[in-house]
């Protein structure tokens, strides 16, 4: 028990290159859990849980500094928005109007732009609440930012369950009517290390169907089924065993880099969505959310610890819903709150 530790601890983090001081916020349950989140991005930094010998390490990577954040372009622990992945060409049409989005990953436009929700400043408030300590952000999009329509308020809370949880609340709202998509960008590497790939831990992932995509990874607009592909997670298995498959969306994606249609029942509460685990350190974490889509992707492009020693399971709306009419809609409109939770659960294998 670290009873003699605050639950909620606020240290400065640095200034950005504009000169902006940012706070690194460190929130820890009665188990000895931490997170470590900086207004920057809301960015978490870091989540240190404990193995099946009640060894604490990060599961989460990281950067030491503020200014590596600002550089890089791997949304490590960000907070993505005000659309999270893919937009062809940047472009859509909303109410007779057409939209032209900042184009940052060429041909396309990618989690928000060139300077989406994961490179500003959000305002922090540190709260206890009945769950755990919690750290509630709020960022305020103009209208126009990025190319997006209108004006959107969001509120982002990051609680460190007592029950070993990590919980994400999203709400937002707007003047006008917007695509909105909001997620969560950790890469997991439950060994607690993080230079080492993750190849073997084992995945499950709650989805009977996927959204395949193009050669610029946006969805064809298709809802094929998982069964008897590579992608099929609907019993646990290794990340790694087919993820050199020579599947065409296993080539194209250069590994799993795919969005999953969770078969949730769409009731509102958070259901189960995906459960990993790490064999030789024994953790667990079960995802379990309110989002009809999540996508899984392998660490492909990653550069700073090596390709694949991440993995990210980013609830969401599907990739470019704003072009498909067929897909769960994105579209905010004034007076409609926008309400989303994921929940990050903590355990270990029983032996
Ligand atoms: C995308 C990847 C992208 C990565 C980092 C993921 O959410 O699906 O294609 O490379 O983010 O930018």
């Amino acid at each position: 028990m670290f009873v003699n530790k605050q639950a909620i601890e606020e240290r400065a983090f640095g200034l950005t290159r504009a000169g902006q001081a940012v706070s690194l916020f460190t929130l820890r349950n009665k188990q000895g859990l931490s997170l470590g989140v900086t207004n920057y991005g809301g960015t978490v930094t870091s989540l240190q849980i404990p193995d099946r010998n009640g060894r604490f390490d990060n599961v989460v990577l990281a950067y030491d500094s503020l200014q590596q954040y600002e550089s890089s372009e791997a949304y490590f622990g960000a907070l993505v928005g005000r659309f999270a992945n893919r937009i062809a060409a940047g472009r859509f049409s909303l109410d007779g109007q057409d939209y032209q989005l900042a184009v940052n990953q060429s041909p396309n436009h990618l989690h928000g732009g060139e300077r989406g929700f994961d490179k500003v400043i959000w305002k922090a408030i540190a709260e206890q609440t009945a769950r755990g300590p919690s750290l509630l952000l709020n960022y305020h999009s103009r209208g126009g930012e990025e190319g997006y329509p209108g004006t959107l308020n969001v509120h982002v809370r990051y609680t460190l369950g007592e029950d070993n949880s990590l919980v994400i609340d999203y709400q937002a709202e707007c003047d006008r009517a917007t695509p909105v998509n909001l997620t969560h960008h950790s890469y997991f590497n439950l060994s607690g290390d993080p230079g080492r790939d993750v190849l073997r831990h084992q995945l499950e992932i709650n989805a009977d169907y996927y959204t395949p995509v193009d050669r610029n990874l946006v969805p064809t607009g298709e809802i094929a089924p998982v069964g008897a592909s590579p992608l099929d997670f609907r019993r646990p298995l290794p990340i790694g065993g087919r993820i050199d498959s020579n599947h065409e969306q296993m080539v194209i994606a250069g590994g799993y880099d795919h969005n999953y249609v969770l078969n949730g029942d769409g009731a509102g509460e958070a259901t189960f969505a995906a459960r990993v685990s790490e064999p030789e350190s024994g953790r667990v974490m079960e995802v379990h959310t309110t989002e009809p889509g999540m996508q899984f992707y392998s660490g492909n492009f990653l550069a700073d610890y090596g390709p694949r020693c991440g993995f990210c399971l980013e609830t969401q709306h599907f990739p470019d819903s704003p072009n498909q009419p067929g897909f769960p809609s994105t579209i905010l409109r004034p007076g409609q709150a926008f309400r989303s939770q994921t929940i990050h659960s903590f355990s270990t294998l029983i032996d």
